[in-house]
């Protein structure tokens, strides 16, 4: 079961890599606000832009305050959709007839002004708000309509590649990028999949002792930061621990385990991660969260 589970799991993955190539990624700086925007032009559902933003690492905009309605202006003026408007966050799908942003900000506190006749709730079954021309409408989640996704800039953690300014000898192939954001496995893998790259696998003693020195600074500030998976996984549930390209991690370059993590009680666990802290590898739940190490090549950083 554990087995044909992984590999739906791969090949929605590796499906998806094809499918992701499609969006580029293309956020634009708004400083006033803090963050990047990115319009998507591609309409989807509610639930579908909620999704996708969040693959992206970012969230279903909502403009709580007058800089964030000026960077969502901005950001969508020279767009033309037949679309009736734009998604953005607020809905009240858990909350019916009280409209909050996904920040779980009121959308009276917002600078917005429903259109005229709005809000309606036709056939009551209009729980998402599309922003029209600085208005919004109530409008039924199913509807396909563009949308915008924000990122905020600390969110961010900087990729690390090869760094000749600092003398420490990165890979020279591979660019990390750290995502202080917890996920499951799986979900993280999708999100790095999303930004053009994999979870990470190590190929080296040295490439594991250069990701101790680059993060290690992360883990003491916060303990939180010691496990963080990266991209091998028990291919079988029984200990055919493999990167997810296949290949076994003797032949991928680096299969130094933390010996405690070998033991019995490990049964279930049959996701791979890396402890920052000894920079040995350890299986970890898979449905659990944490922080997560992707890899792109050199030449294609998000
Ligand atoms: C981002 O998108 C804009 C507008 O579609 C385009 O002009 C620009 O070249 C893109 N930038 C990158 C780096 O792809
Ligand atoms: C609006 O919110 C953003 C993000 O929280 C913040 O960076 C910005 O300073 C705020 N602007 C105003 C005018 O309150
Ligand atoms: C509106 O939403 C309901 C579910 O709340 C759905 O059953 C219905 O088909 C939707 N109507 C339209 C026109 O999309």
């Amino acid at each position: 079961m554990l087995f044909s589970y992984h590999i739906i799991n791969l090949l929605v993955v590796s499906f998806s890599a094809i499918e992701c190539k499609r969006f580029s990624f293309n956020y634009t700086s708004y400083p006033d606000i803090g963050g990047q925007l990115k319009y998507h032009n591609v309409p989807a559902t509610w639930r579908d832009a909620r999704l996708i933003c969040d693959m992206e690492g970012a969230v279903l905009f909502s403009p709580y305050n007058s800089s964030m309605k000026d960077a969502l202006d901005s950001e969508i003026k020279d767009m033309r959709t037949d679309c009736f408007g734009i998604y953005i966050g607020v809905n009240s799908i858990f909350s019916k007839g009280y409209f909050f942003s996904i920040e779980a900000v009121a959308l009276g506190d917002m600078p917005l002004q429903w259109l005229p006749g709005e809000p309606d709730n036709a056939d009551n079954s209009e729980d998402c708000i599309a922003y029209v021309d600085g208005c919004v409408a109530d409008i039924n989640c199913t509807e396909l309509l563009p949308f915008v996704c924000y990122k905020k800039s600390t969110a961010m953690s900087k990729p690390i590649c090869d760094t000749d300014d600092e003398g420490e000898p990165g890979p020279r192939d591979r660019c990390y990028k750290l995502h202080h954001e917890h996920r499951t496995w799986t979900q993280a893998n999708q999100i790095c999949v999303a930004e053009g790259g994999q979870l990470a696998t190590i190929r080296s003693r040295e490439e594991a002792s250069y990701l101790r020195i680059a993060y290690l600074g992360l883990v003491t500030s916060d303990i939180a930061f010691n496990v963080i998976f990266i991209g091998f996984l028990d291919w079988s549930g029984r200990g055919d621990w493999r990167t997810i390209q296949g290949q076994s991690l003797e032949n991928a370059g680096f299969d130094d385990w933390d010996s405690r993590h070998l033991d019995c009680s490990d049964a279930g666990k049959t996701c791979g991660a890396l402890q920052l802290t000894n920079v040995k590898l350890i299986s970890h739940w898979c449905e659990h969260t944490a922080p997560f190490l992707c890899a792109f090549p050199q030449n294609s950083t998000p």
